[in-house]
């Protein structure tokens, strides 16, 4: 069974990840087989499901010993928005707090062992759950360590501090793209160092003396509340965290269904465009279980979809707009997952370190991933990708063709594309906006091109009216 799954990579010395059809396979070594039966025993008398890790059963058959763990999206902490990161560390805090009580820890704190159902925090790292004893046997963890003083502190400063706390300080100087590229780029097992309170200092931009007096305010009460009872210092980090402000304003793309007066009322058809009662048709027609909605603003086509039954991950490049689609997620309990990615971020992927065996040396494995691309992970029923195209041609000056042999292999059956042409009144009114319109003409950039490449990728092609009369619905069947 297991040589028909895709590995998932990973650098887990005590078991390896597969990704089946429904579920996460977890093949346990023979070593830790004893130890990991244990774990699951306590998962179970303590029912740490409860406490937000994944759901997870233990399965013997003739192929030995497997973890079976729910099967949930596999986002990245560079792609969640600000809040989705603070909810994270929050998160991440209470379950060192709940296992405490069971004489439990974690001998890892990475984000990349968070996952997001939804808008919900799981802890997906099952193996790195040990009695706090354990650790002393952890050899990789204590390294250098001299202190006496409770070793979760070690784990907290080889993980927690590098990979959760640095990140944020970022995030709340609101240094988006510094936040992004040092999660991805420093990853844990990327072969590169940690982040460190030089990155700090580095993505402090033009305040320099304020964010240096921040920044030795916050590194003397971190070290001010290490206590001897590790949860004190947990309750008093959480509160640190709980009062950060992480508030993104608003940005030129917050209101647009405002100024364009299109924040129409879900359940009042009535005053609906074309665009919305087209797109609303073939959501009812196709009945998609899964729907991906590319720049989707502040989500009100994720919000139809939801309605509609489909689970939706919507991506933006705005924060503030994604901030508001996770805020709404949260309050309603949506099965909405908002996601900062970009359309190169889609196909973007890391490979990272494999560990010899016996050496416990670490080497470049470009087989070995630690992100994969978005089109291994987001792959859906229906990809809607309404007003975009213009954004990604005219703006980013990428080539049709690019655009939807993306979108192909992002959707499983159905591409609902909204092609803007040249005459569009956005693009008269502002022609700035878009960096590469010069390069293209009405020769280059129409809706036939967009047709004639479209039949390369998928089978049918049906044309709906949009709103206003300049864009046109493409429904692209495979
Ligand atoms: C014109 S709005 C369309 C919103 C929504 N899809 C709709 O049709 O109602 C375009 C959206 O795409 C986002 N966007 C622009 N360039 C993008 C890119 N390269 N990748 C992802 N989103 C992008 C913008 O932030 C904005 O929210």
């Amino acid at each position: 069974m297991l040589e028909n799954l895709k590995s998932l990579g990973g650098c887990d010395n005590r078991g390896k990840v597969y990704c089946g059809e429904n579920e996460i396979v977890r093949e346990i070594y023979n070593d830790y087989l004893n130890s990991t039966k244990n774990i699951f025993d306590l998962y179970k008398k303590y029912d740490l499901k409860n406490s937000g890790i994944v759901k997870t059963e233990l399965c013997e058959n003739k192929e030995g010993t497997l973890l079976k763990h729910q099967k949930h999206l596999i986002s990245y902490s560079h792609e969640w928005t600000p809040s989705m990161f603070k909810d994270s560390i929050l998160f991440h805090l209470d379950l060192f707090i709940n296992l405490d009580s069971y004489g439990l820890t974690l001998k890892d704190a990475l984000p990349n062992n968070i996952v997001f159902n939804f808008s919900k925090p799981v802890f997906v790292d099952f193996l790195s759950i040990l009695p706090i004893k354990d650790l002393e046997n952890e050899d990789w963890l204590l390294q250098g360590y001299t202190s006496n003083k409770d070793l979760r502190y070690c784990v907290f400063e080889t993980m927690f501090i590098p990979y959760f706390l640095i990140p944020f300080i970022i995030l709340s100087r609101k240094n988006y793209s510094y936040f992004k590229n040092i999660l991805f780029y420093k990853a844990c097992n990327s072969g590169q160092n940690a982040p460190n309170w030089h990155d700090v200092g580095r993505s402090s931009g033009k305040s320099g003396l304020k964010n240096f007096i921040d920044l030795f305010l916050l590194k003397r009460s971190i070290n001010k509340i290490k206590k001897n009872k590790f949860v004190d210092y947990c309750v008093e980090f959480k509160s640190l965290v709980e009062k950060t402000d992480l508030n993104v304003g608003s940005s030129g793309y917050s209101s647009y269904y405002e100024e364009k007066a299109e924040n129409f009322n879900l359940s009042d058809f009535n005053n609906w465009q074309n665009k919305q009662k087209n797109v609303y048709k073939v959501l009812e027609e196709f009945k998609p279980e899964t729907v991906l909605d590319l720049g989707a603003n502040t989500g009100w086509f994720s919000i139809l979809s939801e309605k509609m039954g489909a689970k939706v991950i919507a991506t933006d490049i705005e924060i503030a707009c994604l901030e508001s689609i996770y805020s709404k997620a949260k309050k309603d309990n949506l099965n909405i997952l908002p996601l900062n990615l970009s359309f190169e971020d889609l196909t973007k992927k890391l490979n990272g370190l494999s560990f010899d065996e016996k050496t416990d040396i670490g080497i470049y494995d470009d087989k070995n991933p630690i992100f994969l691309p978005a089109t291994q992970r987001f792959k859906s029923d229906l990809v809607l990708c309404l007003a975009l195209i213009h954004h990604l041609v005219l703006g980013m000056g990428k080539e049709i063709e690019e655009v939807i042999k993306t979108m192909a292999a992002l959707t499983n059956k159905t591409l609902v594309l909204e092609f803007v042409g040249f005459d569009d009144e956005k693009i008269r009114q502002e022609p700035t906006f878009f960096k590469n319109l010069n390069k293209f003409s009405e020769q280059t950039y129409n809706l036939d091109l967009v047709l004639q490449i479209g039949k390369k990728y998928f089978n049918e092609v049906e044309i709906l009216p949009s709103h206003p009369e300049s864009r046109k619905l493409l429904i692209l069947k495979k």
